[in-house]
């Protein structure tokens, strides 16, 4: 069992030794696991190429230590507790046994589809427990997950399919959410005309609206199973064997495929739960995030089954059948601790305290924030309100790359302050770097976010193209990990997050690069090029701003050139990535050199722009004045 930090003291102790001697740290946490065979060296690394890579040689399964390991304590009791979208429908819970004799199942089912270890299997599945099955499943017999939410269009699903190669993709006939019925296989459908890879589609029956079933490819879920027996021996796998890919969005081109590793990974996720939420046995934990963000994975599934924790799986969305959902389900299932992000709760906060009416929330202890800065309103509200002044909030820093929460109070024990993420969990070290590179050290200095040293959870590469990994994340401040977030470090030596440092947009907590949405409004046959910056956005966080240059308008004017650019990028990229401004513009302000001044245009679209800094080296200064003129909002 992991050691939980349980005083201030204790942290700070046990983030000294983290510091001074991390293998010895490290070695003491993944010693709480089952591995068939021990490590021989517990770190080797270098930032420079990058190569990481933790308790090497170590042999392991991870779903031998959620299940097997836990199983003579645990049998019977609940793994997975799973709530409908509609609250009139059965929820279902799943024991630690039920549970690992599904997946044991579905390993088995995979295993007779000619799923090997190493190949590539992309999930795309609404909320239901076959997606924790199917992923875990994956991991048990060593096939490498993709989980590609379900909320991505068919273009970006292909695009993601064949960057992994993927030979499986496993689906439903459609999805619910709220009170809209999502066609999710015929999205699978759309794309597979284009994915060569993939051999067969299996298709669980969630709905059971019509489907298309081709023939030689697709398979019920249902008929997969069938006879297949309840128990599957775990492949053996190297702790830097692969575990899972996730696709992240990057400043620049395609999304990124984060690859993470076996190893590291586990001990990471299930060191970050016990200690951030300050889980005790048989608490329920419940995680609103989708389990096709990374949050999902590491605080839905990974970390708190490794725990042994009693994970709350939720189908729906907060606002349906009414904005008391999420309230009513803390009450159902006595939440203790309750994970979310910011934008939910401000949009929450919208329809004031009635939703709470008849609400007890007082089974809750812990709050936790994720994906964004939590803004103090939204913060007081939340422990106000929600945690009724009882409950401490952990507002958790981290990112896809870092595989689980790297800044964070450990709820109850690092004293919080609204909108710090505070301090950094035992085993990550973060500076503070000027843009020339040099660390800032001491209190109260704001840069550039790097972690100068390696924790097992880390991303290893990006899936296909390692020089990509080193230049996003190792070159610009060389002998560091560059998260792509600005930082300040305040006169308590607390960390707050002040937001990207580059080209990606955090839009209701999901990481938008301009780049390609950009890409995406391009490809209207009337626009002839665009550039789209964030704004600060009350429910959202940011909202997304585009700048559009056409070549003419069409019949429907101005109006029609937007809807149909905000359209178009819903269809392309997903609905999460639609402008939430359109402005036409005759033109966009570029340096002689021909590069877009963002800097400029992300000034006006923060309705900032009275001093707009230095524009002598912009070819048509005019511009400015008549993009100032539109500016919308
Ligand atoms: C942002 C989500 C401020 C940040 C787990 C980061 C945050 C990006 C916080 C990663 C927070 C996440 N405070 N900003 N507590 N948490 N972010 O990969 O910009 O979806 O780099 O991982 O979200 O988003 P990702």
């Amino acid at each position: 069992m992991i050691r939980k930090i349980t005083t201030l003291g204790g942290y700070i102790r046990e983030y000294q030794e983290s510091v001074e001697n991390p293998k010895l740290f490290w070695t003491h946490q993944a010693e709480a696991f089952y591995w068939r065979k021990k490590w021989d060296k517990v770190l080797d690394w270098n930032f420079e190429e990058p190569s990481v890579k933790w308790f090497l040689n170590g042999k392991l399964n991870i779903t031998e230590n959620i299940f097997e390991r836990n199983m003579f304590l645990r049998k019977d009791q609940p793994a997975i507790i799973w709530e409908p979208n509609n609250p009139e429908e059965e929820g279902i819970t799943l024991t630690y046994e039920e549970l690992f004799k599904k997946v044991n199942q579905f390993a088995n089912a995979l295993q007779k589809m000619g799923i090997e270890k190493g190949d590539r299997v992309v999930i795309y599945m609404p909320m239901i427990p076959e997606l924790a099955i199917a992923m875990l499943a994956c991991a048990r017999i060593g096939a490498i997950h993709s989980i590609v939410f379900a909320g991505f269009s068919a273009k970006s699903l292909v695009e993601r399919i064949n960057d992994a190669q993927a030979k499986m993709v496993i689906t439903s006939d459609e999805g619910y959410r709220g009170n809209k019925t999502i066609q999710i296989k015929a999205i699978v459908d759309e794309s597979l005309t284009d994915c060569p890879s993939v051999e067969n589609v299996v298709v669980v029956e969630r709905t059971g609206g019509a489907v298309d079933m081709k023939a030689g490819r697709d398979i019920w879920w249902h008929d997969a199973i069938q006879d297949m027996p309840e128990e599957n021996e775990a492949a053996e796998m190297d702790s830097e064997d692969m575990l899972f890919i996730l696709y992240t969005s990057g400043s620049t081109g395609k999304p990124k495929g984060i690859v993470h590793t076996t190893g590291g990974y586990m001990v990471y996720s299930a060191y970050t739960f016990k200690n951030v939420f300050q889980y005790s046995d048989n608490d329920m934990f419940f995680c609103t995030a989708d389990i096709g963000w990374i949050t999902g994975h590491s605080y839905i599934i990974y970390g708190p089954l490794l725990c042994g924790a009693k994970t709350l799986m939720f189908e729906g969305i907060p606002t349906f059948p009414d904005e008391g959902r999420l309230w009513e389900i803390v009450d159902k299932y006595q939440v203790n601790q309750l994970y979310t992000a910011p934008t939910a709760l401000r949009s929450l906060m919208t329809y004031g305290e009635e939703p709470l009416d008849n609400k007890s929330l007082r089974s809750l202890k812990v709050l936790g924030t994720v994906g964004e800065p939590i803004n103090e309103e939204a913060w007081h509200w939340y422990h106000d309100h929600i945690g009724k002044g009882n409950c401490p909030i952990v507002d958790t820093w981290w990112q896809t790359e870092t595989g689980g929460i790297s800044i964070s109070p450990l709820a109850g024990i690092i004293p919080t302050k609204p909108s710090f993420a505070t301090l950094p969990i035992p085993g990550i070290q973060p500076v503070v770097l000027d843009n020339e590179g040099k660390e800032l050290s001491g209190r109260n200095v704001e840069g550039n976010l790097c972690i100068k040293f390696p924790w097992p959870g880390m991303l290893r590469t990006i899936y296909g193209d390692h020089e990509r990994c080193k230049n996003v994340y190792f070159s610009k401040f060389k002998g560091y990990y560059f998260t792509g977030d600005g930082v300040k470090r305040d006169e308590d030596g607390y960390y707050r997050l002040l937001g990207r440092v580059d080209d990606v947009i955090v839009v209701s907590g999901h990481n938008l690069g301009t780049a390609e949405i950009e890409n995406a409004i391009n490809e209207h046959p009337l626009v002839h090029e665009s550039a789209v910056v964030g704004y600060p956005h009350e429910i959202k966080g940011q909202g997304i701003y585009a700048f559009v240059v056409c070549s003419e308008l069409s019949t429907g004017g101005e109006e029609g050139i937007r809807n149909s650019v905000i359209k178009g990028v819903s269809k392309i990229i997903s609905p999460i990535a639609k402008p939430d401004r359109v402005q036409i513009v005759s033109g966009l302000p570029k340096t002689r050199s021909g590069k877009i001044m963002r800097r400029i245009l992300r000034k006006i679209a923060e309705n900032n722009y009275s001093d707009l800094g230095d524009i002598s080296t912009m070819l048509d200064p005019d511009l400015v004045d008549e993009i100032i003129k539109g500016r919308i909002g």
